[in-house]
């Protein structure tokens, strides 16, 4: 089924609670519905898919067609003694997979639980967490064009990154992610080793199983993160920068208690949380909007913010983080 509405308030549709219309708003159930919009001219540009909102920031108006999946299916089409393999659609809710994967004895997605957005969009933005990327347990990704025509690319075609794949590319601009396709062990293997999931599976007796690993990454979360139905944000608002390793040295002789992670031998990655945070803007406010009191890189509205005055305050934070640190911040979350 296709439904349509015009001048639609986008207010459910971002998990920031910027309270802005659309011109147009479609949603489809199947590959097929989205098929005949395309091939119908129904979809005029400009044109944007969204999943859940979670990682957008509205600052107007949208002038076009956005349009939303609600392709929901999950199928599972090859199972061994030691992995599943299951395709799913673009519109299932993120989180409602890892339990699925959870509930089955499943292994792979558990350390990614509890994080807002759709499958498409955790396709395209890679999406990871605790020591896991989504690209780790992908196979292939599904699209379609704007003439209707479907491609799979194997995940080695999606040249995954950290926060990046090829359907960020401007290439892509023709195409839809409609369905993912994913590979999960029914042999156990954790990944524990990041932050402070040991610590947090203490409250647990026993050897680590899936419901207590989603348990303490959910735990975690809740601790850190604000809940999007009850605080508007959109997660990491920015990504952690990879400088080269000269840098890093120099930064270190600085702050030697700076956190980092090993990218490769020449690059490192450094936590924008812990710059923002040394730059004193932990639990800040600028009117409506402000950064989150016990995680540095999450700005909140704080109720009715605009989408302009998020980005006043991500350009203030960006600035101080360079005056500091000479090192330049880019938004994780897109701009619209
Ligand atoms: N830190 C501070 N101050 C803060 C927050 C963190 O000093 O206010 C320090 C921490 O002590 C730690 C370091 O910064 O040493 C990194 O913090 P954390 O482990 O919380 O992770 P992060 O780098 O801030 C990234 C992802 C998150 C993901 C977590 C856990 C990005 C942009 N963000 O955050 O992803 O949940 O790691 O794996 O890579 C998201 O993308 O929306 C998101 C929430």
């Amino acid at each position: 089924m296709i439904q349509e509405c015009n001048n639609y308030s986008l207010l459910p549709h971002n998990t920031f609670g910027i309270d802005v219309k659309t011109a147009h708003f479609i949603e489809y159930d199947t590959e097929e519905d989205l098929r005949r919009l395309f091939t119908s001219g129904k979809v005029a540009r400009p044109w944007l898919p969204i999943g859940s909102g979670s990682n957008l920031l509205f600052l107007k108006d949208y002038e076009g067609t956005i349009l939303h999946s609600r392709i929901n299916y999950l199928k599972l089409t090859d199972e061994t003694k030691e992995k599943v393999h299951i395709c799913v659609g673009s519109g299932v809710e993120w989180d409602d997979f890892v339990a699925y994967c959870v509930q089955h004895g499943w292994y792979g997605a558990e350390n990614l639980s509890l994080i807002p957005g759709e499958v498409g969009a955790a396709a395209v933005q890679n999406i990871g967490a605790y020591g896991v990327e989504v690209k780790d347990i992908i196979e292939s990704v599904t699209t379609m064009d704007v003439q209707g025509n479907e491609q799979v690319y194997a995940v080695e075609a999606c040249h995954y990154g950290y926060r990046h794949s090829i359907f960020k590319e401007i290439e892509m601009q023709n195409k839809i992610v409609t369905s993912v396709c994913f590979c999960l062990r029914k042999t156990e293997g954790f990944t524990l080793n990041y932050g402070t999931i040991r610590e947090e599976l203490k409250n647990y007796s026993g050897e680590p199983t899936l419901p207590n690993v989603r348990q303490a990454i959910i735990d975690i979360r809740k601790n850190k993160l604000p809940d999007p139905s009850v605080v508007g944000n959109a997660g990491s608002f920015f990504m952690n920068p990879v400088v080269d390793r000269t840098k890093y040295e120099s930064l270190k002789n600085d702050y030697p208690d700076m956190p980092y992670y090993n990218v490769d031998e020449t690059r490192v990655k450094i936590p924008a949380a812990w710059m923002i945070d040394r730059c004193g803007w932990k639990g800040q406010t600028r009117g409506a909007v402000g950064v989150h009191d016990k995680q540095a890189l999450v700005l909140i509205n704080k109720g009715g913010a605009k989408g302009s005055e998020v980005a006043a305050l991500a350009e203030e934070i960006k600035l101080s983080v360079f005056q500091q640190f000479k090192i330049d911040i880019f938004p994780e979350v897109k701009f619209v």
